[in-house]
């Protein structure tokens, strides 16, 4: 599903990853540990395909990226429910249409049914059902990343890359995210997911990867954080 190959990064001559290797199996779940600035974001934008490596090689589905065509690139994009680190919302579309442009460019109207559906319960299951028709300007922080991360798996993606999906939320709401995100492992989505949160990584055992000065170390059991 995910494979790299003696990543690295350089941002301005600082190696931010350095030679990095790593794969990743269809249904698999796995944290990205490591402390502020280790490079855990940049990892995940490379995976999102938001950035290219400065050297080495990134596959996804099966695909090289550096050598995929446009078609390719563009299907495997549709595939993956990015949850960046630094919520995107679009600030004067409501919550369920920064969501539904998740699924369709054509707005709200252009929705199938059973995406509606989808959508409101994804909404719901986040606490965000009574905020469906706000605007997203007039959200709070922790309402706006849990946005983020509905507009992630209305999609129905097959890898969820998350950056820090919890880092703006009250105990209640983290364990409402991760239950989706657990849900939607268990029905065989493959998830990655960053986090300084010792809690969730004590409380739901899953393999980790830990990034430190640029490179990567994977436990291959249920790490103890
Ligand atoms: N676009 C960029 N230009 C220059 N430097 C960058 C850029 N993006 C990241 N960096 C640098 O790369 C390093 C890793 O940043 P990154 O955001 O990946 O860390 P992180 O592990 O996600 O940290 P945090 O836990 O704080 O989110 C930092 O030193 C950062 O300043
Ligand atoms: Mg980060």
């Amino acid at each position: 599903m995910i494979s790299l190959k003696s990543v690295c990064k350089e941002f301005q001559g600082q190696r931010v990853l350095d030679q990095t290797s790593f794969e990743l199996n269809r249904g698999e779940f796995l944290y990205l540990l490591g402390g502020t600035g280790a490079g855990k974001s940049t990892l995940l934008r490379l995976l999102a395909t938001e950035e290219q490596p400065s050297s080495g090689s990134i596959s996804l589905f099966g695909y090289t990226l550096d050598t995929a065509s446009k078609a390719t690139l563009q299907a495997i994009r549709q595939s993956i429910g990015y949850v960046p680190q630094e919520v995107r919302l679009i600030s004067d579309f409501t919550v369920l249409e920064n969501v539904a442009l998740s699924i369709t460019t054509g707005g709200r109207r252009a929705l199938p049914a059973q995406a509606h559906v989808r959508i409101n319960e994804i909404l719901e299951k986040l606490g965000l059902g009574t905020k469906r028709d706000r605007l997203a300007r007039t959200l709070s922080g922790g309402e706006a990343q849990r946005v983020a991360v509905a507009r992630a798996l209305a999609r129905n993606p097959e890898l969820i890359i998350a950056d820090e999906p919890t880092g703006a939320q009250d105990k209640e709401s983290t364990w409402s995210l991760m239950d989706l995100f657990l849900k939607a492992n268990i029905s065989g989505v493959t998830v990655i997911l960053a986090t300084h949160d010792s809690e969730i990584v004590r409380r739901v055992r899953k393999r980790c990867a830990l990034l430190k000065n640029g490179r990567m170390t994977l436990e291959e059991l249920a790490c103890i954080y």
